[in-house]
C-alpha cells in the first residue's frame, strides 16, 4: 500500500527513469557499449572455438600417427592370428594410458578381439566407422564433445589387405581443462575492459551530448525571459548552423516585435490626436456661458473636420490590415487601365484646382490588364494625392501609362518640393512623413504610401522614387498584365 506521497514519489521517480531512457545520451552511452562489447564477445568465442577445433585436430593427428604405427606392429607381429605378443600388449596398454582412452582391436568378422577396458572381448561390433575403416578410409569424430573417436586400419603394408581395424576412443578431459583455463582468463581480461569501456562511454556520451544539453539550457533561459543574449554553442558545425539559425530568427522576430510595437504606438499617438482636439474644443464652448451662434457653429465644424480625420485614419488603417494579410483576396478582373487613371484624375482634378495645378494623363497605349480594380485605384489615387498635396502654386502632375508584352508602367512625376535621399527609403514604412514641420501644414497620417506599396506588391508589381529636392518627384510603379499567384 502506497501513501498519496510515497506514489508521488514513484511516479516521480517512474518519469525520471523514463526521462533518462529516452535522452540522447543514454542512447549514445548505449550504442558505445553495444559497439564496444559485441565484438569483444565475438572474439573471444571466436578464439575459443578456433582452440577447440585446433586442439581436437591435433590431438586427432597425433593419436592416428600412433595408431598407424602400432599397426605395422600388429602386422609385423601377426597379432590377428596369435594374441600373445606380450610386446604388442605392453604397446596398447602403454597408447591407452597416454591418452586416457580405451582401445578396441576388431578383426575381419567385425569381432573384438582385444579391448583394453576387457569389457566387450569377443564381441561384434558393426559400427559406421568400423565398416568405413575396412574399406581403408581412417575416420576421426568428437563424441559427446568428450571423447575423439578414431579408427585406423590394420593394413599390410606390401598386399595391402586390411586384416583389421584398430578403434581407440581418446579422452578429451585435457583438452577441456585447458579451455576452462583459457576461457576463465579470457573473462577476467573481459571484465576489465568492460569496466574499462562503460567508463569512456559514459564519459564520451556525456561529451558528446554536452553541446545539446547547452543548447536545451539556453532554450530553457530564454523562455525564463533572459533573452537578451545570443546562442552561441560552436562545438560541432551542426549545433553552429542551428545557433546561427536561432539567432537569425530571433533577430528578425525582434525588428518585428520592434516595427509592431512602434505601429500601435502611433497608432495610438495618431488616433489620441483629433480626440483631444475635439475635447479641448467641446471643454472650451462648455465653460463658456452664453456663446455666440458663430463660435459655436466654427467649433463644430473644427470638431466635424477632426471627426473626418479620425475616420480617414481609421479607414486607412482597415485598408493596411486587409492588405496586410498573407493572401489578401484580390478581386482580379481584366480592366482598362487607361479608363481607370482618367477616372482617378478626374475625382482629383478639384483638389488640384485649389492650388491651380495642372493634372496631365499621357497614355502611350491603350493598356488591359488583369488587376483588382478597387486596390489598384487606391494604390494610385495615393500617389496623384501627394503629387497634388507635396506640390506648389501652380505646378504641374504628370501621370504616363505604357506597356510592353509582360507589364504596364505608370509614372507619377510633380512638381514639388520632393523628398530628401535619407528620407527615400522611410516613406513606405507606416506613419512616416518627411519633415514634421512641413508636415504640420499639409494634412496627412503617413499611411497612405504604405497601402500604395501593398497593393502594388499584392500584384507581383514593383515600385520606386527618384526626386530631386525643390523641383519634383518622380513615382514609377511596374505591374504584370497577367497575375500570376
Ligand atoms: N510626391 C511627393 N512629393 C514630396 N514628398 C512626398 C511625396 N509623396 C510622399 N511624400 C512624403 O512622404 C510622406 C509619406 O507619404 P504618405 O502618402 O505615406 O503619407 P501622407 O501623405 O503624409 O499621409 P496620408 O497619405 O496617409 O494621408 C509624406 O508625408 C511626404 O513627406
Ligand atoms: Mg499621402
Amino acid at each position: 500500500m502506497f501513501t498519496p506521497s510515497g506514489e508521488w514519489v514513484i511516479i516521480f521517480k517512474h518519469k525520471v527513469i523514463t526521462g533518462y531512457l529516452k535522452s540522447m545520451g543514454f542512447r549514445v552511452l548505449l550504442c558505445l557499449l553495444v559497439a564496444g562489447f559485441l565484438p569483444m564477445l565475438a572474439i573471444k568465442q571466436g578464439i575459443m572455438r578456433t582452440y577447440t577445433t585446433r586442439a581436437v585436430a591435433v590431438r586427432s593427428t597425433e593419436v592416428q600417427n600412433q595408431c598407424k604405427i602400432l599397426s605395422n606392429q600388429l602386422i609385423s607381429s601377426n597379432y590377428m592370428r596369435n594374441r600373445n605378443s606380450q610386446l604388442v600388449a605392453g604397446e596398447l596398454e602403454q597408447l591407452a594410458n597416454l591418452y586416457d582412452g580405451r582401445i578396441l582391436i576388431i578383426d575381419q568378422d567385425f569381432r573384438i578381439i582385444k579391448d583394453t577396458y576387457e569389457l566387450e572381448e569377443n564381441k561384434i561390433m558393426v559400427a559406421e566407422e568400423v565398416v568405413k575403416c575396412f574399406k581403408g578410409e581412417t575416420t576421426s569424430h568428437l563424441a559427446e564433445n568428450r571423447f575423439i573417436e578414431i579408427t585406423v586400419p590394420i593394413q599390410d603394408t606390401d598386399s595391402k589387405v586390411i586384416t583389421g581395424v584398430i578403434l581407440i576412443s581418446v579422452s578429451t578431459d585435457s583438452i577441456r581443462d585447458n579451455r576452462e583455463y583459457l576461457e576463465h582468463n579470457a573473462n577476467m581480461v573481459l571484465t576489465g575492459l568492460a569496466v574499462l569501456l562503460v567508463t569512456a562511454s559514459i564519459f564520451c556520451s556525456y561529451i558528446l551530448v554536452r553541446p545539446v544539453r547547452n543548447m536545451g539550457e539556453y532554450l530553457e533561459r530564454f523562455s525564463m525571459g533572459h533573452d537578451d543574449e545570443d546562442m552561441d554553442i560552436a562545438s560541432y558545425t551542426e549545433t553552429k548552423k542551428i545557433s546561427q539559425a536561432f539567432n537569425r530568427t530571433i533577430t528578425q522576430m525582434r525588428v518585428l516585435d520592434a516595427s509592431r510595437q512602434e505601429f500601435v504606438s502611433n497608432v495610438s499617438h495618431e488616433l489620441k490626436t483629433p480626440l483631444t482636439s475635439m475635447k479641448v474644443l467641446a471643454d472650451s464652448l462648455l465653460v463658456q456661458e452664453d456663446v455666440p451662434t458663430e463660435l459655436y457653429k466654427e467649433f463644430m465644424g473644427d470638431i466635424a473636420e477632426e471627426i473626418e480625420r479620425e475616420n480617414k485614419i481609421i479607414t486607412d488603417l482597415l485598408s493596411l490590415v486587409k492588405l496586410d494579410k498573407k493572401v489578401a483576396e484580390l478581386n482580379i478582373e481584366q480592366a482598362n487601365i487607361n479608363d481607370l487613371l482618367e477616372l482617378i484624375l478626374k475625382r482629383l482634378r478639384p483638389i488640384a484646382a485649389r492650388k491651380n495645378i495642372e493634372v496631365v494623363l499621357e497614355s502611350f497605349r491603350s493598356v488591359t490588364a488583369a488587376v483588382d480594380s478597387v486596390k489598384l485605384t487606391l494604390a494610385i489615387t495615393n500617389l496623384v494625392e501627394n503629387a497634388i498635396k507635396y506640390n506648389r502654386e501652380n505646378g504641374w502632375v504628370h501621370v504616363s501609362l505604357d506597356a510592353d508584352h509582360k507589364f504596364f508602367y505608370v509614372k507619377v512625376m510633380d512638381s514639388g518640393i520632393g523628398i530628401p535621399e535619407e528620407s527615400r527609403q522611410q516613406i513606405f514604412e507606416r506613419f512616416y512623413r518627411v519633415d514634421k514641420s512641413h508636415s504640420n501644414e499639409i494634412d496627412g497620417t503617413g499611411l497612405g504610401l504604405a497601402i500604395t506599396k501593398s497593393a502594388i506588391l499584392l500584384h507581383r508589381g514593383a515600385i520606386k522614387v527618384s526626386s530631386v529636392l525643390g523641383e519634383g518627384t518622380t513615382f514609377s510603379v511596374r505591374i504584370p498584365l497577367n497575375y500570376t499567384s
